[in-house]
């Protein structure tokens, strides 16, 4: 063996023993007792578990007149620090492109700088029969997963129409459907309606998209799904009322799917009217949710409603970006930095509080996303010819989440005053250690594109 990696306690999402685990090249090779090997890790004391899978990412996205800040570089980086091995970012169609030009921008922006594992899901901007045609390119160039944004009226929005053609063609070619479920007409009504009218702090952003238009949006997109028999993952859920729009589906037998992310779990809407603009910092889409909502998403954490914990990263600077709002908050650049505090926090504030065990943690933020995404088994569990992407977890590290601890490109955290217990001892990519004691230890670049399985299930 190249390395074997001794001691350590394996937590996968179904089992919790201790056995060593041998790594031959980029693979394991051989998990069992008393193993030898050219190098050895000791793991006494640590849970070792597979990488965090984060299935929704933006670096470098342009959005709402700026660049989000992260690059694949600097974003990569931070997920790696934070335990996430693998993230799947979304290339996005714009009206007029054809879905390789899209994928190809977005191959561009990742190439040579991605820092960890990656796969693409594709945005789609506008149909015709063509791009219905180019489906199976994309599925055949590892992109089976297709998006249809709801919301943003004017800029990434899509009618209902193309959601319909996007799920019929993805149940021929084994496509998987995600949708950014918000009653996009609605929302444009209501925030023009507001900033018409001079309200125009923070915290009218989230007044402009209520849960309601929220859980409409699930519901009519559960339907679609329902009626053409497709599946549907609806990203960063955040309201009862959409999960239950979700259950509804899921009770029918549809093949339907939810995610949510842990600013919705952690936050509500009144850190809005946080004094000197600094609810801009949270402004994102959909917005923080009145109390009560958190915790209906970590009870569908629990019990299976949701099936898994993605972040949306999607960081802004609050100076130079987040300000260009400051006078209306239709300008904030809609999103939160994530990507490195997901696993984390899904670890203090699921397992540690006793939401739920170590296994489904690790469900959650690995193997069920590797599962949905058509990466497992390579990816998102430890198994002899899985990848050796592996997470060294000290359940003892108490770690303050803030700016100045962490890597991502963005001038705040959202958790500034928050301690979580359990972090990242080591971390590995295909067999070679990439972070260790919180520094980026592995090869500029070295994260290589997926290619993706198709929707089975
Ligand atoms: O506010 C958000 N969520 N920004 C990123 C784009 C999206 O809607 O996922
Ligand atoms: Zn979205
Ligand atoms: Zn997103």
């Amino acid at each position: 063996m190249d390395l074997v990696i001794k001691n350590g306690t394996i937590v996968t999402a179904t089992e919790t023993y201790r056995a060593d685990i041998g790594i031959q090249g980029e693979s394991i090779a051989l998990i069992g007792h008393d193993l030898e090997g050219n190098e050895t890790i000791d793991a006494k004391g640590l849970y070792v578990m597979p990488g965090g899978i984060d299935p929704h990412t933006h670096m470098e996205l342009p959005f709402m007149g700026t660049v989000s800040a992260d690059d694949f570089r600097t974003g990569t980086i931070a997920a790696a620090c934070g335990g996430t091995t693998t993230i799947i970012d979304f290339a996005i169609q714009r009206t007029g492109q054809t879905l390789r030009q899209a994928l190809e921008i977005w191959q561009q922006r990742a190439g040579g700088k991605v820092c960890v594992d990656y796969g693409l899901h594709m945005a789609i901007g506008s149909i015709d029969n063509e791009r219905i045609a180019e489906m199976e390119d994309m599925a055949e160039e590892g992109v089976p997963s297709f998006k249809i944004f709801l919301a943003y009226k004017g800029n990434y929005m899509v009618d209902d129409e193309t959601l319909f053609r996007t799920l019929l063609r993805a149940k021929e070619i084994g496509g998987l459907v995600l949708v950014h479920a918000e009653n996009g007409d609605v929302l444009n009504y209501l925030i023009n309606k507001h900033v018409a009218e001079g309200r125009k702090e923070p915290i009218w952003h989230a007044l402009s998209h209520p849960p309601e238009a929220e859980a409409e949006a699930t519901h009519r997109a559960v339907v679609l799904a329902g009626m053409t028999e497709a599946p549907l993952y609806v990203v960063h859920m955040t309201c009862a009322g959409s999960l239950d729009a979700l259950k509804v589906g899921r009770e029918k037998g549809f093949r339907v799917f939810g995610e949510t992310c842990p600013q919705y779990l952690m936050f509500t809407m009144d850190k809005y009217e946080e004094p000197n603009f600094e609810g801009a910092k949270f402004v994102m889409s959909p917005p923080l949710r009145p109390k009560g909502n958190p915790e209906a998403l970590w009870k569908g954490l629990t019990n299976g409603d949701l099936q898994t914990v993605g972040t949306d990263h999607c960081p802004f600077n609050f100076v130079g970006q987040k300000d260009m709002g400051k006078d209306d908050f239709s300008m904030i650049p809609n999103g939160m930095p994530a990507v490195e505090t997901r696993v984390p926090l899904i670890y203090h504030f699921g397992v540690n509080a006793g939401r739920f065990s170590i296994n489904r943690f690790v469900e959650l933020v690995s193997t069920e996303p590797a599962r949905l995404f058509g990466l497992l088994p390579r990816k998102g569990t430890i198994v002899v010819g899985a990848d050796a992407d592996l997470l060294l977890w000290d359940p003892k590290k108490r770690f303050k989440l803030s700016q100045k601890n962490l890597h991502m490109n963005v001038d705040y955290s959202p958790y500034e005053d928050v301690t979580v217990e359990g972090y990242p001892a080591k971390v590995l990519q295909r067999g070679k250690v990439i972070v260790e004691d919180n520094q980026f230890v592995g090869k500029d670049g070295a994260g290589q594109f997926l290619k993706r399985d198709r929707f089975r299930l």
